[in-house]
């Protein structure tokens, strides 16, 4: 892997902040982003746009066999069996979200319970807690031990014949944490219970094989796999998105409509309605392209060595702590130097031109479990180097000496 040269592709990483050279550790937030989607964007405003689906005109059919082409695209990346079942969404957010809402109206019943791991990000908590209050159905929570090991063990005494939905994370988004999935879906599914797999943090590394895992649902966004903002992905098995009524209403998701009666649209429209962002989509498909000319183990092997390399001199810092040390984490340093407020030493971090994540992540109960108000989080992608390694961990003595 040519690290230089994949970081000529990003234009972003030339420049500088507050006079230094741009360490861009928060690809965990959004990933920045090649050439080749910035450029098929501005290509389609410029010459190709038009609304998708909808007129016979040329610009429109390009468009629309383009949105179409990224469709494949995405669904060759992340394997699943059929287009159908692959739906655009403004994000993870919003694909979960239509999961939630479309899923419980046709299977969440009173005294029913949906089971969430206690590493989710909001994204995959506040849905289900919504819809289940909505129907009566309880909110079970699969907790996490010291080392941010998901407790996989204790969904023998927390799943029941009235579970309905196990929703998990693929990489957990503060810990790095990748639960056993394969052993998750097989309990659930034993119960009868479907599967939501959040694939924002774990899509970026390593991919996915929806068929393989078979996950009922998936998730992810556009923007955290090097795509444009303000698009996602929600993959869901045929027969259950058969099954659920569409979430939002509109155009582009309807057959026949009279005042009377109105039918939809197959799958995938079913799902879309009104305009979708057909030029994020089609971004999302050159993402994904520029990604497929890697070998993803070999890019994720990169990122691993740099968390490595990172972590074992971070911890040499006193009373430096990182949360999350399970073995094969994703590239995700999640930390708090002691006596040390996480927001100063962004800040400090930023002058010296190295920008990490620092709060709460969206994934308060994570804070909670370690009875902190938020860490710092310096999230690896594939255009990081041991140099920037280095230059955060400089960064962050200079931080703890400045700030003690
Ligand atoms: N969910 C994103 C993150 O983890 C924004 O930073």
């Amino acid at each position: 892997m040519n690290v230089e040269s994949i970081r000529r592709d990003f234009p972003i990483l030339q420049r500088t902040v507050n006079g230094k050279p741009l360490v861009y550790l928060d690809s965990g937030a959004t990933a920045q982003k090649p050439e080749r989607v910035i450029e098929a964007v501005n290509r389609l405003h410029r010459e190709q746009n038009a609304n998708i689906h909808r007129g016979v005109h040329q610009l429109s059919s390009e468009a629309t066999q383009l949105y179409e082409q990224a469709r494949e695209r995405v669904r060759t990346f992340i394997g699943a069996a059929s287009r159908e079942e692959v739906i655009f969404t403004a994000g993870a957010t919003a694909s979960i979200n239509t999961v939630a809402y479309a899923w419980s109206e046709r299977f969440l019943h009173e005294g029913d319970n949906i089971i969430i791991s206690e590493m989710e990000h909001h994204s995959n908590i506040v849905p289900w807690q919504a819809v289940a209050e909505r129907r009566g159905a309880e909110i079970r929570v699969l907790p996490f031990d010291e080392e941010g090991r998901l407790m996989t063990e204790q969904l023998d005494t927390l799943l029941d014949e009235r579970t309905r939905m196990v929703a998990v994370t693929q990489a957990s988004n503060t810990l790095g944490t990748r639960p056993d999935l394969r052993a998750i879906i097989e309990k659930a599914h034993a119960v009868g219970a479907h599967v939501m797999v959040d694939g924002c943090q774990g899509v970026v590394h390593g991919g996915v094989d929806v068929v393989a895992l078979d996950c009922d649902f998936y998730a992810f966004s556009g923007h955290k796999l090097y795509g444009p903002t303000g698009i996602g992905v929600l993959y869901g098995k045929r027969e259950l998105l058969d099954e659920m009524p569409p979430f939002l209403y509109g155009g582009d998701m309807v057959d026949r409509v009279s005042f009377e009666k109105t039918t939809y649209a197959p799958l995938p429209l079913k799902y879309e309605a009104g305009t979708s962002n057909y030029i994020g989509a089609i971004g999302l498909g050159e993402a994904v392209e520029y990604l497929r000319g890697f070998d993803l183990r070999e890019v994720e092997g990169h990122e691993m060595s740099l968390m490595r390399y990172a972590e074992e001199q971070l911890r040499r810092i006193d009373g430096l702590r990182i949360y999350g040390s399970t073995k094969d984490k994703c590239s995700i340093i999640s930390f708090n130097v002691e006596g040390v407020h996480h927001y100063d030493l962004g800040m400090i971090l930023d002058k010296l031109g190295i920008a990490i994540r620092t709060g709460q992540h969206c994934a308060e109960p994570v804070m909670t479990h370690f009875g902190i108000t938020g860490m710092c989080r310096a999230s690896i992608a594939m255009y990081n180097t041991r140099e920037e390694m280095d230059t955060l961990v400089r960064g962050v003595e200079r931080a703890v000496r400045m700030l003690r």
